[in-house]
């Protein structure tokens, strides 16, 4: 079963999308969430990079990554690998979204 699947848009010149990716995936080893039981059933936490989200109008025009989380929907902006530690641990963990990097999507 799948908790949460995370997509990192790795389209940036700079490959900040890459270093947020892995990031996210040490953090998900390193805090006990990358596969755990969930509801009595084995669950995973997974991150993969992809192309352009096309959020980049929607974004605060930092130097970090786009990232959208599912099921919720959820969409940051601006995410840089030093924010992988709370974004795993309130988001994921305590389901609680960092409303410091959300993205108002406007269309
Ligand atoms: S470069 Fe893809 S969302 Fe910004």
């Amino acid at each position: 079963m799948i908790e949460h699947h995370l997509f990192v848009c790795n389209h940036q010149k700079s490959g900040v999308g890459d270093d947020v990716a892995k990031a996210l995936k040490a953090e998900l080893k390193l805090q006990g969430l990358k596969t755990f039981v969930s509801r009595g059933q084995k669950a995973h936490n997974r991150v993969q990079t992809c192309n352009c989200l096309d959020l980049c109008k929607n974004c605060k025009k930092g130097a970090g990554a786009a990232v959208v989380i599912y099921p919720e929907g959820v969409f940051y902006g601006n995410v840089r690998p030093k924010d992988a530690v709370r974004l795993v641990h309130e988001h994921l963990g305590l389901g609680r979204p960092l409303t410091d990097l959300l993205l108002s999507i406007k269309k």
